[in-house]
């Protein structure tokens, strides 16, 4: 008897997304249908071993011909994000910027993070009902992108509102507006960068603005002459500007799902916020549980290089990929018959919230240590953790988007 075919037409229907459900979906794709056709033109890869072993073959599945099923088609004349990009170009791209990252300076921005984080934290009333979207995962990510990049915390919002821009549908901005702002933080960021250039500074932009890309082992440059930077070998202006808006953009959305996501689920599971207060050293397999339980990024698109195969699905070459990040989640084959449970205790916990491979996420270790502190100084504070209403999700079929999340944290 052949399985009925999951309705997979429908992991592009925003409706999906906003309902918050597509876990019945995804588990019948599993099942039944792993690698699915769908007909935009493009597989859909729902079970974890195939996702990850996508992820780390970019010779055979490459970034470079699009990211997003908006994109199936799209060239580019210059890559819009290092996500864009394949190695060797991606291998320089990332030279450059991880030293942006290293643990030693996620930790230096430990106490930074903490500060930011009890300020708002503090503004939380006991027993009051709380939308915890604009009191603390909007504004808290985006405040601490601020002081990665070195520039002034207090303009935040500006940075909300520019990096809402750049993404389809996140606002109800008309298309010549989204331009306008695209255009200003364009404008804004290049002048931060071109300001350190001159007088370098301890912050990621200075590292981006006067690193030198042969020297750093490439020999082609991205984007032609006309964007040269003002040295020879600098990163040319539309490749600063790529770098400092992705992480502008990557470093904000994701972080701040994770959190609204990530507190209201806790809200609806009393007993695994009695676990936390309970045993604080449950907090890091909390983190990673929540990243698991809300995959921010619900999938990116890979495009086969050559014929090939995923499972026994024959690939053509050329066909676009769509690596299920939100379903290779709840694996029951990697996460067990509880895969549907939330635990806070899960370990081993292989969870692929930052992807997989080569564009393993530059910023996970932030992500992690803003997601532990918010945890801790919450659970500091509040005994317990109640829903105060629906949670209103967004239609997005990319970013698990949590538009309202109202709570209740009671001392
Ligand atoms: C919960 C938070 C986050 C999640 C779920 C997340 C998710 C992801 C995923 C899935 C990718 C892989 C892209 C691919 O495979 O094509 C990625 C890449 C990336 N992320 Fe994150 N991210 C988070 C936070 C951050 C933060 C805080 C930053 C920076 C401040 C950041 C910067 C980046 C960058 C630069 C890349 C590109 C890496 C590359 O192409 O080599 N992310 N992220």
């Amino acid at each position: 008897m052949t399985a009925v075919r999951p309705d997979v037409e429908q992991l592009t229907d925003p409706a999906l997304y906003q309902s918050g459900d597509p876990f019945a979906l995804y588990a019948a794709l599993r099942r039944t249908h792993p690698v699915a056709w769908h007909g935009r033109g493009f597989w859909a890869v729902s079970t974890h071993p195939e996702v990850a072993a996508i992820g780390t073959d970019p010779e055979t599945f490459c970034s470079e011909r699009g990211i997003l099923v908006d994109e199936i088609g799209s060239t580019y004349d210059s890559p819009p994000t290092m996500m864009h990009t394949d190695p060797p170009q991606h291998t320089r791209y990332r030279r450059l910027v991880q030293p942006g990252f290293k643990p030693s300076m996620v930790r230096l921005m430990e106490a930074g993070v903490t500060k930011k984080a009890r300020v708002l934290i503090d503004r939380i009333d006991s027993g009051e009902p709380v939308d915890i979207v604009p009191a603390l995962s909007i504004p808290f990510p985006l405040q601490v992108i601020c002081e990665l990049l070195g520039v002034d915390g207090e303009q935040w919002p500006r940075f909300y509102e520019w990096s809402e821009a750049v993404i389809p549908g996140e606002s109800d901005n008309p298309p010549e507006v989204r331009a306008r702002l695209q255009g200003e933080m364009w404008e804004y960021l290049i002048g931060v960068a071109n300001a350190r250039r001159v007088s370098p500074a301890d912050d990621l932009v200075s590292v981006l603005a006067t690193a030198h890309s042969r020297s750093e082992g490439g020999s082609q440059r991205g984007p032609g002459p006309e964007d040269a930077g003002p040295e020879d070998g600098q990163l040319s202006e539309a490749e600063l500007a790529m770098f400092l808006i992705q992480l502008l953009v990557a470093g904000n959305e994701t972080t701040r799902n994770l959190l609204s996501g990530g507190l209201a689920v806790l809200a609806d599971h009393p007993k695994q916020w009695a676990a936390l207060r309970a045993d604080r050293a449950l907090v890091p397999t909390a983190v990673e549980e929540l990243l698991r339980w809300t995959t921010p990024v619900i999938s990116f698109m890979r495009t086969a290089t050559r014929p090939t195969t995923i499972g026994r699905q024959a690939i053509a070459e050329g066909d676009p990929v769509l690596l299920l990040y939100a379903s290779a989640n709840r694996d029951e084959s990697v996460f067990g018959p509880d895969a549907d449970r939330l635990r806070v205790d899960r370990n081993p916990n292989p969870q692929l919230s930052f992807g997989f491979g080569p564009h393993f996420c530059l910023g996970a270790a932030l992500a992690r240590l803003e997601a532990r502190t918010v945890l801790n100084l919450l659970l500091d504070r509040f005994a317990t953790l109640e829903p105060a209403g629906p949670v209103v999700r967004t239609p997005s079929p990319v970013i698990a988007g949590v538009r309202q999340a109202r709570l209740v944290f009671t001392s």
